[in-house]
């Protein structure tokens, strides 16, 4: 892709049409994610530690008795893992991230396993007391495939466990998908370990409540463009419900925050719970 593909662009690019989403599991991208992820001064890709403790504790206060056997989806490098594991859970991590799960995989934590793995092909395993599919993991896949993973982790469950989803808010994606275009230039960033200028534009559609981002990315040394885009759905908590009862699940349940208190993700997603009946 050179600099006249920007100039000839699709100017309302469908949802999806650009590419799945960003190549969260190429090698070099994802270990430019990972750094995110363990930062403590951006909540980019993982919150921060302090938060993370708190929510470790309302969703075993919420949604276990003693020790249990939890998944969770788009796991990321293990934040979650050290406090479950710390407290005598056995925890399974699924992520498609190569350097996130190597991380993982280095804390040797106890009764810990991580799978490198896309959601939508990876074996869930069976006999889960709760599955986690937290902090928007669920809106970077299409609608079908989220309905596709939500039978699956159906499958995984025992009879009585649950699971926990936090999408993002319709308000939320619409936001996403309102912003203006802009620019910026970094010696390195998510997309690029060399010096770059990034191009951002979005798109917002509303019929399907899908944002997405495009990222024209370029090489300053030879003016070579890399082009990645990715689609964020907005989800009601109506719309998790649906989903939910459609597989199976009863009992849905409305949280506002994972922490049992207020806090300032609070309107950026629809968080919601279920039960795989006895
Ligand atoms: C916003 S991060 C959240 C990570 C972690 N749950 C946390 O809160 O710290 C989303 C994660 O989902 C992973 N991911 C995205 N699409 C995925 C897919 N199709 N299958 C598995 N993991 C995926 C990404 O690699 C990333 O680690």
């Amino acid at each position: 892709m050179d600099l006249l593909d920007i100039i000839k662009r699709d100017l309302e690019p469908r949802p999806w049409a650009e590419g799945e989403r960003i190549p969260w599991d190429d090698p070099v991208i994802s270990g430019q994610v990972l750094k995110e992820h363990l930062s403590q001064s951006s909540s980019a890709a993982s919150r921060q530690r302090s938060e993370i403790k708190k929510h470790c504790a309302w969703i075993e206060a919420e949604f276990l008795k003693g020790p249990s056997n939890i998944l969770d989806l788009g796991s990321g490098p293990g934040l979650y893992a050290e406090e479950f594991s710390k407290a005598g859970h056995h925890y399974t991590g699924i992520d498609i991230s190569p350097a996130a799960i190597h991380y993982a995989k280095e804390l040797d934590l106890a009764d810990c396993d991580f799978i490198l793995g896309d959601v939508r092909d990876t074996d869930f395993g069976t006999g889960r007391d709760l599955v986690l599919y937290i902090f928007g993991a669920i809106d970077l896949i299409p609608h079908e495939h989220a309905k596709k993973t939500l039978r699956s982790i159906f499958n995984c469950l025992k009879p009585g466990g649950k699971v926990l989803i936090e999408a993002t808010s319709i308000e939320s994606a619409d936001q996403i998908g309102n912003q203006p275009s802009m620019w910026y230039s970094a010696d390195e960033g998510i997309f690029s370990t060399l010096p770059h200028i990034c191009l951002m534009e979005s798109f917002w559609d509303e019929a399907t409540n899908a944002a997405t981002e495009r990222y024209y990315i370029i090489d300053p040394q030879d003016g070579s463009v890399q082009r990645y885009s990715a689609t964020t759905i907005g989800y009601d908590p109506q719309d998790l419900f649906d989903m939910l009862t459609e597989v199976g699940f009863v009992h849905p349940r409305i949280h506002e925050t994972l922490t049992g208190e207020g806090e300032d993700f609070a309107m950026e997603f629809s968080i919601v719970s279920a039960v795989r009946p006895e």
